[in-house]
């Protein structure tokens, strides 16, 4: 298990690339099970998660060549079961369940199992799936999908309690796109990614108006096309050099991503006092001379995301006064709480809000990573504490995060990846 020794200390300066976006390049993998035609997905981050996702399309049948970035797929034909063994990596395997019951009218789908940042149903996907008109039955630990006559012209409510769902408004999607008549989805996740999804989606053939907004209204066609697309930039990777930027930047300059997908956390930092200048691709940070603390709320987009919400505890964990954080989303989602504790950090938990009271430095120590978020925040916190931080199971950060240890290295980070 590869662990990442992290020195504090260094001064970052330079430019840093973004990587092609996790949450974007996983559904449109999925997507490509719409047609038999090849599909060719430019800018696929080489992450754990991504490989997953390779895996499970070549175990559903497709034909899959991957090369330095590019992803090509063939899915001339389609087993339509997903079983255990492939979805248990991965939650966001789930969302071939769309695809495949659009592609083949029924789909088979191991339920995903449990996940660290807290309990994570997919009650709104399967209500979604059922009001389109689909039949559902769970037993056995699994989801059987099969479809309707008559599958269409509904309107749905994609709605829940923490509000929407964005890979649930991505299986919806992709379900809806071959059914007869139209599919009008409310309360749909306004993310950037499923923006980019609609866009792969619509380069295939598909009729799709409204995404990126609440409302999403979908006219079925007949089939879709092979289609070319990239993935847009990883606003959480870039936000997480951002950090790094706000941490330990003489000069730090994140390029080639989107900073208006960013807005929200780019003006939490400059609330804090973080001097941020921003172009149409990049954004430049440095530590700030006087920072203050912050009050976050994490919201589904455009709001603060709750992906960046372990980083920014790690962040104000070093700045003086109190900062308050709560998360809506995932009220669980703190498992990295008790570790930055562990390198002198005060963060008390109370219920899904942590007080964070600034210290005068973190100190290093051996800390667990538990989850993609969280490892990030551990290696961020590294980069301020004095002496030497053991991030141990760095497998998590290799799920979500393409040569993070490499990328900082070039800036001026110290830190080494150890192979036990
Ligand atoms: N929810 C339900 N029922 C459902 C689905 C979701 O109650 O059927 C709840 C969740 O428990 C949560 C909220 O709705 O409280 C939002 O969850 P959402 O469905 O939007 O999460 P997701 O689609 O499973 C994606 C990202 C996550 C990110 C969340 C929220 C991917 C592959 N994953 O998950 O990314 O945190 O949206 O923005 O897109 C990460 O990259 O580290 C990560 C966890």
């Amino acid at each position: 298990m590869d662990k990442l020794l992290v020195t504090g200390g260094s001064e970052l300066e330079g430019d840093i690339y973004t990587s092609g976006s996790k949450n974007s390049a996983l559904p449109i993998l999925a997507a490509t099970l719409l047609t038999r035609d090849r599909c060719v997905i430019r800018r696929v981050p080489d992450l754990s998660d991504t490989n997953y996702m390779v895996q499970i399309l070549a175990a559903l049948g497709a034909h899959v060549e991957r090369a330095s970035g590019t992803v090509e797929v063939e899915a001339e034909k389609v087993i339509s079961e997903a079983p255990y063994e492939l979805v248990r990596k991965m939650r966001a395997s789930i969302c071939v369940m769309g695809p495949l019951l659009a592609r083949t009218g029924v789909a088979n789908v191991s339920l995903p199992g449990g996940c660290v940042i807290g309990d994570r149903p997919v009650d709104l996907h399967l209500r979604g799936l059922e009001q389109l008109g689909a039949d559902i039955k769970v037993e056995g630990g699994s989801i059987y999908v099969k479809a309707q006559d008559g599958m269409g012209d509904r309107e749905i409510n994609m709605r829940g309690k923490h509000g929407s769902t964005v890979l649930g408004t991505d299986n919806l999607m992709m379900a809806a796109v071959l059914t007869k008549g139209t599919t009008v989805i409310e309360g749909a996740a306004m993310e950037p990614e499923v923006k980019d999804l609609a866009h792969f989606l619509k380069a295939m053939g598909a009729k799709i108006e409204g995404a990126g907004t609440r409302r999403i209204v979908i006219e079925g066609v007949k089939e879709l096309q092979g289609a070319e697309h990239t993935v847009i930039p990883d606003r959480i990777e870039a936000g997480t050099f951002i950090i790094a930027g706000a941490i330990a930047g003489k000069r730090l300059t994140v390029k080639r991503c989107n900073p208006a997908h960013m807005t929200a956390f780019l003006k939490s930092l400059t609330d804090s006092g973080y001097p941020v200048e921003v172009t149409s691709d990049s954004v430049t940070v440095s530590r700030a001379a006087s920072p203050r603390g912050g009050d976050i709320r994490t919201e589904p987009y455009p709001g603060f995301p709750t992906d960046m919400q372990a980083q920014f505890t790690a962040l104000y964990a070093n700045v003086p006064g109190i900062s308050v954080i709560t998360e809506t989303i995932f009220p669980q989602r703190f498992m990295h709480a008790p570790e930055l504790n562990r390198m002198g950090a005060k963060i008390t938990l109370e219920g899904p809000t942590a007080i964070i009271t600034g210290v005068d430095h973190l100190t290093g120590a051996p800390v667990m990573a538990s989850d993609l978020r969280a490892s990030a925040a551990l290696v961020l916190a590294g980069l301020m504490a004095k002496g030497e931080t053991a991030v141990n199971r760095l497998y998590h950060i290799d799920r979500g995060y393409e040569n993070i240890d490499e990328k900082l290295i070039m800036v001026g980070a110290k830190m080494r990846r150890v192979r036990e």
